[in-house]
């Protein structure tokens, strides 16, 4: 059994933190040699041109996550501290209340055709709607891998764009059951085959044949509802800074800020998106896809939002949800060829590109509200500040089990600055 509580994984060794990994998860230590070490750079040649190496980024585990009721092991690939532990700490809160419910969409992208020099776009329109039946099945004609598993043409949709910088035009959009790809691939290619099809039947050209990563028919959405008392925000020195509902209301009206200004809005869902690219690029999945997707389905309104809300119940309770187009796969591309990619599908025992994006949804909510509760209470500075202190006595030169001792003393001090590294790293070497 899987679990995703590992007491005092924090404080262990790297190496002792993969033993645990091996016993909590359902890998063995073999398969998860793949996360803990570098691409081949055969592989790497092989996935994009002129390549020279590989980047390496930090791989951590998020833990305590339940996702409908079932504990999950989480991989974060990033670079910024204090989130791995935002979302571990966060997903523990949710836990008191059986943990995060989330549901995904089937798993139709939208492929899209624009057809230009149509004489009557409204009477076209009509025209390729009319014969949508056959269309369809003439775009399922070709061979394909998705179609195989139960994938392939699922509708037609014709907009017309009435203005634009050219005056108007023609759009068709083909809906595509991508099953367990992300399915860009598999979209385009479509796209193109009925390309011609089409310009038969409008008498127009058709320009671009590409997949939309508005990917709004493939959403998921992750809900939580934290007890107030979970909430009581204890400070470092044991002290009762906040009460639960101090911590609460602080979260609501920090969203409302998000909900009424883009300018908040932006950064608040950064704080998502911190939960959400980890867990997509640790999958080998398209992270400016679902970055592009989320921003844009933001603004669906035409005024740029929270993609999260937060309020309470009639218990009290704070509850917050997320919802957002999310076109990951756990099959194909990156997925496929990369082997830490295959090792963080199989960590999280994810079956299908649906349950994928539902873990993914909760992570970025949990995310969300990790900002939003430091945001609400002592703010963010404090608990960034002993990783960030690390990092600054990394590059001021210091090694091994001086890293901690630097970073503890600059932390204690309250100056976290590249000088005052250097000065205690020289006291305590000179000390040895
Ligand atoms: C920092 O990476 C993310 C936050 O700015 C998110 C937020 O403000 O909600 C803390």
């Amino acid at each position: 059994m899987t679990t995703s509580r590992i007491p005092g994984f924090y404080d262990l060794t790297l190496e002792e933190r993969r033993a645990k990994l091996a016993d909590a998860s359902p890998l063995s230590p073999g398969e998860l040699i793949p996360l803990t070490s570098p691409l081949a750079l055969d592989v790497a040649s092989h996935m994009v041109e002129n390549a020279i190496g590989t980047f390496s980024l930090p791989l951590g585990v998020a833990l305590n996550f339940m996702v409908n009721g079932r504990d999950v092991l989480i991989p974060m690939v990033i670079e910024e501290p204090s989130v791995v532990a935002g979302a571990s700490f966060m997903a523990n809160l949710a836990r008191a209340s059986g943990g995060f419910t989330a549901t995904s969409a089937e798993p139709l992208m939208i492929g899209q055709l624009q057809v230009l020099n149509v004489e009557d776009a409204n009477k076209a329109a009509e025209r390729v709607l009319a014969r949508k039946t056959e269309l369809l099945t003439y775009v399922d004609a070709a061979e394909s891998s998705l179609k195989s598993r139960g994938g392939g043409a699922r509708d037609l949709e014709v907009r017309v764009i009435e203005e634009s910088p050219i005056g108007k035009f023609l759009v068709v959009h083909l809906i595509y059951d991508v099953r367990d790809a992300m399915g860009a691939n598999a979209v385009n290619t479509a796209c193109e085959r009925l390309a011609p099809r089409i310009e038969e039947i409008t008498g127009g050209k058709v320009h671009l044949r590409i997949l939309s990563n508005l990917t709004d028919k493939r959403m998921a959405k992750a809900t939580c509802v934290i007890p107030v008392k979970e909430l009581e925000f204890v400070a470092q020195d044991g002290i009762l800074r906040y009460s639960g509902e101090e911590v609460r209301d602080g979260i609501i009206a920090a969203y409302a800020f998000a909900a009424a200004d883009p300018y908040r809005a932006a950064t608040h869902n950064k704080g998502i998106m911190n939960g959400i690219d980890p867990v997509v690029i640790a999958t080998g999945n398209d992270w400016r896809a679902i970055e592009a997707g989320a921003h844009a389905y933001a603004a669906r309104s035409g005024r740029y939002t929270s993609l999260s809300t937060w309020s309470k119940d009639e218990s009290g309770n704070l509850v917050g949800e997320l919802e957002m187009p999310l076109a990951v796969g756990i099959v194909g591309g990156a997925t496929k060829v990369h082997p830490a990619a295959q090792a963080a599908v199989k960590l999280m025992n994810v079956k299908s590109a649906g349950e994928l994006a539902e873990i993914i949804v909760s992570v970025g909510l949990a995310q969300n509200m990790a900002a939003l509760r430091a945001l609400a209470t002592e703010g963010i500075q404090r608990g960034h500040m002993s990783l960030h202190a690390r990092q600054v006595a990394i590059a001021a030169g210091a090694s091994g089990e001086l890293i901690e001792k630097v970073a503890s003393q600059m932390a204690a001090e309250g100056v976290v600055r590249m000088d005052r590294a250097k000065e205690i790293l020289m006291t305590m070497e000179s000390g040895k």
